[in-house]
């Protein structure tokens, strides 16, 4: 370990057990709770990870900001946790690495419920001049293993209105706040004016969010992902949410990588998926 590099466990809000990293680039938070990165910054740049002020910080509950890691289904289920157990669980810290004064962390999930098929999850969080993810998962049953994962990331921005999303045109969406209706992207960049709750399927290439207050561009490229989500409650709906301010929606945006819907994973026996996110911004 060089140096300049510190990594720390100790206790973030809530009592919660929390890793601060800091490279020669950037200074990193991620929470055990969830495996939960709540911030990424380089010097001298706003954050590059939204977290709400109102987030709670609570065992069982999720963390409103930074990147929830939604996994073994998205959405809703039945009796069951919206977007999944895997962020309201502890995932155990195991090791970090560092290469080139780049730091990688290393966590897994503790382990399956007794009700659910068995499955290994670890999840590598590299932290350096850019923020790199890969959430890998194996089937441990002896059948085969049906799933839906997404990295839930939340960016800040400057102000929503002065936003736009490339890289999506052409893709075909299921649009959340018109009852899943399938529709065609036919901008060259997505604008918000409303509440956005998109789920784009088959689209495997980079995306990029322009912000031109804070005259950035955040490039979000990725593998293992045939889904991208595209996110933002606007006011009504973050008037509902308990844990996210009534005007913080003006100042995040959520560009989600994943598999989910009819872009699900199907995993045979032994068999292990890897969903991998680069993220980094440049100056517009
Ligand atoms: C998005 C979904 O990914 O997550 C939205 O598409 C949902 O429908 C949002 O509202 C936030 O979910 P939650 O459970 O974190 O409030």
């Amino acid at each position: 370990m060089e140096k300049s590099n510190r990594v720390s466990l100790g206790q973030g809000k809530g009592g919660l057990p929390k890793i601060d990293l800091h490279t020669e680039w950037s200074d990193a938070e991620i929470y055990l709770h969830g495996a939960h990165v709540t911030k990424f910054q380089r010097p001298g740049e706003p954050p590059l990870l939204f977290l709400s002020d109102e987030s709670l910080f609570e065992s069982g509950k999720p963390i409103r900001g930074g990147i929830p890691i939604i996994f073994p289904w998205f959405g809703p289920r039945e009796g069951k946790a919206m977007h999944g157990f895997a962020r309201t669980r502890e995932w155990k810290f195991l090791s970090h690495e560092e290469d080139n004064g780049a730091v990688t962390l290393r966590f897994a999930f503790p382990e399956a419920p007794d009700d659910f098929p068995k499955f290994t999850a670890e999840y590598f969080v590299t932290v350096g001049q850019t923020l790199a993810l890969e959430l890998k998962i194996t089937n441990q049953a002896n059948e085969n293993f049906v799933l839906e994962n997404c990295l839930h990331t939340y960016f800040t921005v400057g102000d929503i209105s002065a936003v736009s999303v490339a890289g999506l045109k052409g893709a075909e969406y299921l649009d959340k706040v018109d009852n899943f209706a399938r529709q065609k992207e036919t901008n060259d960049v997505i604008k918000f004016s409303g509440e956005t709750d998109r789920v784009y399927l088959a689209t495997e290439s980079a995306t990029e969010i322009r912000d031109e207050q804070l005259r950035r561009v955040i490039s979000i490229a990725k593998e293992g992902s045939r889904s991208t989500v595209v996110w933002n409650p606007w006011i009504a709906k973050a008037k509902t949410m308990a844990d996210f301010g009534d005007d913080e929606y003006r100042r995040m945006v959520c560009v989600e990588s994943g598999n989910v819907a009819e872009n699900k994973l199907t995993l045979a026996p032994g068999e292990t998926s890897s969903l991998k996110v680069r993220l980094r911004a440049r100056p517009l």
